[in-house]
Parts: C-alpha cells; sequence; structure tokens
C-alpha cells in the first residue's frame, strides 16, 4: 500500500513487522524500508528496498505508473538493506536508468552484476531534472557509508535522508504527527547509537549541509518521515553528533559469584550520593543494542568484570568490543571487576578505556574473590567522584 507524502510524492516501500535483528542490533519494533515514487514528466524512485520485498515495492508503484514509465532511481545509499533489491528492480523498470555517486556504482559493482543496468553517475552539486522538478545531491560521506548521500527536491521542499533521521520502526502510519512521538523518539535515538554514533563527524557536515534547506518534509529510507516535529529531530541530532551529554553515569558490569555485582551497585549508590542520575545493566540481562543506546548520552561509564579464564567475562567482553567500536566521545570512566588468583578482568576494561581515550578518573578497583567493606566504600568514592564528572559534563 502507497501513501502520498505531497503533491506527486508518495511511499512505495515496505513494513518489515517481523525484523528481529539488523546485523546483530535488536529491532524490536520491526523495521521498514523506505522507498519513494516522484510522479514528474520523468516518473523517479528514491531509494529502493531489501530483496524479500522487491514484490511489494513493484506492486505500489504499478498502482501509481507503469513500470516502464519510470525514468529514474536513484541509490542514496548502497548498503544492501536498500540495494540488494536492485538486480530485480532494475530488471523490473527496463527504461529506467539508476542515479549514483561514482563511489556508490564501485560499492553496487561488488555485490551484483551491473553490466546490464543504465547508469547516470552524478557528482558533487550536479542535479537532474525530472520535468517539473530538478532534484539536488548532497553528499554525505560516512553517514553511514562512504558513498552515503542526501536527495533534496527544492519544489516540495523535501529531503531524502537515507539513513539519517531514520529509525526501525514498523508501524502502519507513515508520519510523526500520526504516531506516538515519544516510541518514534526513542527509536530514533536507538538507531542513531547503533548506526550512526561513530561517525559523529560526518553527521555533523550532513547537518550543516541539511541546515540550509528549507525543509517542509524529511523523508528517511527507514521509519516514519518527519514533518510535524522536524526541529526536534534535528536538534536531537545536532546533541547526539557532538556528544552533548546528560548527567548520568551508565554502570555495566557482569559478575562471576556476586562481589563483581556488589561492587557495582555500591558505585551506583555513590553516583546518586553524588547528585547524577544512575543506570545500572547486568551485560547478560541487558542486550547490546539498550547499552549503547544509554551509552550515547552518558557523562560517565562505569564497567566491570570479574576475571574469568585470565580475561573478561564473555560478554562483559561483548559489551566492550561493541562500545569500542561505536567510539562514544569521551567519558568519565572508571574500571573495576573482582579476581581470584589471576587479574584481567577490570585489566580488559581499563584497556578498553584507554583505547576509547577516555577520561579515566582512576585506576582499576579490584576485589580478590570477595569485595570486602573497604572496598565497597572505594567504589561508593569512585561513584562520587564519577557524579561531580558527569555533572560538570553535562549539558542539558
Ligand atoms: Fe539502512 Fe546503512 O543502511
Amino acid at each position: 500500500m502507497n501513501t502520498l507524502l505531497c503533491e506527486d510524492i508518495s511511499w512505495v516501500g515496505a513494513v518489515d513487522w517481523n525484523l528481529r535483528d539488523f546485523h546483530g542490533y535488536e529491532t524490536e519494533r520491526g523495521a521498514t524500508y523506505n522507498a519513494y515514487l516522484i510522479r514528474d514528466e520523468q516518473p523517479t524512485l528514491i531509494d529502493t528496498v531489501k530483496a524479500p520485498f522487491v514484490e511489494t515495492l513493484l506492486a505500489n508503484i504499478a498502482e501509481l505508473t507503469a513500470l516502464d514509465e519510470v525514468r529514474w532511481v536513484v541509490c542514496n545509499h548502497a548498503e544492501p538493506d536498500h540495494s540488494s533489491g536492485l538486480p530485480r528492480i532494475m530488471g523490473a523498470l527496463p527504461n529506467a536508468a539508476l542515479v549514483c555517486t561514482e563511489k556508490c556504482r564501485q560499492t553496487l559493482d561488488k555485490y551484483y552484476d551491473i553490466r546490464g543496468w543504465n547508469l547516470r553517475i552524478i557528482r558533487q552539486n550536479d542535479a537532474l531534472a525530472i520535468g517539473k522538478r530538478t532534484l539536488e545531491f548532497i553528499q554525505t560521506p560516512m553517514a553511514h557509508w562512504p558513498e552515503s548521500m542526501f536527495t533534496w527536491s527544492p519544489r516540495d521542499r523535501v529531503l531524502f535522508s537515507m539513513d539519517a533521521f531514520g529509525q526501525h520502526y514498523a508501524t502502519s502510519e507513515r508520519f510523526d504527527d500520526e504516531t506516538d512521538l515519544c516510541k518514534m523518539y526513542e527509536e530514533a535515538k536507538i538507531y542513531y547509537a547503533n548506526i550512526l554514533l561513530p561517525y559523529g563527524g560526518a553527521v555533523s557536515r550532513a547537518m550543516a549541509a541539511a541546515a540550509k534547506l528549507d525543509i517542509a518534509m524529511i523523508a528517511p529510507s527507514h521509519g516514519l518521515v518527519w514533518r510535524g516535529h522536524i526541529p526536534k529531530i534535528l536538534e536531537a541530532y545536532t546533541r547526539w553528533s557532538s556528544g552533548v551529554v546528560a548527567p548520568r553515569a551508565l554502570i555495566l558490569y557482569d559478575s562471576m559469584w556476586s562481589s563483581t555485582a556488589l561492587m557495582a551497585r555500591a558505585i551506583c549508590d555513590g553516583v546518586q550520593a553524588g547528585g547524577a542520575q544512575a543506570q545500572l545493566h547486568h551485560v547478560r540481562r541487558s542486550g547490546l543494542t539498550r547499552i549503547a543506546t544509554d551509552a550515547l548520552e552518558a557523562a560517565a561509564i562505569a564497567a566491570g568484570s570479574s576475571t574469568l579464564n585470565g580475561g573478561p567475562m564473555p560478554m562483559a567482553a561483548a559489551a566492550l568490543s561493541y562500545l569500542q567500536g561505536l567510539k562514544p566521545p569521551c567519558k568519565a570512566a572508571l574500571a573495576f571487576g573482582a579476581y581470584g588468583w589471576t587479574k584481567g578482568g577490570a585489566e580488559a576494561v581499563q584497556s578498553c578505556f584507554e583505547s576509547l581515550k577516555w577520561d579515566i578518573i582512576r585506576g582499576p578497583i579490584r576485589a580478590q574473590y570477595k569485595a570486602t567493606t573497604e572496598t565497597l566504600e572505594e567504589c561508593r568514592a569512585a561513584g562520587r567522584l564519577l557524579a561531580e564528572k558527569a555533572l560538570e559534563a553535562a549539558k542539558y
């Protein structure tokens, strides 16, 4: 089923109600793959869908325009959730040329046999006249992949923003002002934290380009379209991409025989006593997606692991590895953990923090076998120091 966005522009994408895992990102509310058809003199498709949803896309287009009338297919991003349908789509749209950058062509060429495709390679500042409209292209490398770009329709003031401003959120509604905004905003935050967080600089540059536009509608490639709350999502992206944090400490831990758990709770008590907010996650109870989302706006992070076989517990290692890849900007940080006859858990945490160049407030707090009263007091004191750092760093 398609949905009219504004004069001549319709959503023709697909809803993936059952998606629960997007390369490891837990998508508990499903996803959509958005594609948009502009019915101008030269009908133009902006973005496409994941391969299993191609027939839905083609049926949605066919309700509006004969498939052989589609003249252009714009590929804003080559990641397979948007491009894996292209081999079938380019065959089904016999008179369409694919519009993309040279970088995008090179990526598509690695994934698919593109030899039979008619291509229009666009360069910086190129435009494409499709009738009443002239589409403009804004290259936004690394927001999310090297070939990422936005497409802008000045006539409609619609920004087709690919992954940026998207949400993994399957709904029957298509617009922000038709849905539960709290859920949508939360999904946009989860999306940013798990997909775009390592690319804050690239997102800031894309935001600067978007700021020059008088936008009436942001049509991302996932989730709902922004039209009623554009300032809210632009302000959130400005905050997230510039590393603005809340007065909050995130405490992560895994524990073998409860000592590291007691230390985590003592740190949590210290943070609260110091006047900051605290969030505590046992890494085998909370998923990585939630942990990354809570890390996004935390001013401070304490992470602890018991030592297992000379290193961290497996899920603590997974959480550290995930955070290391996502590279949240500088946090006040504290490592802790219990050990027995050999160390390794707290040390692995410390080494992760060092690689992230975070502001490590002191050396790791360790407990041999059992966390003593003195060790727990040390943890509470460190928690108070984390609170102080978090309150200093917080901008809202
Ligand atoms: Fe939705 Fe980066 O792909």
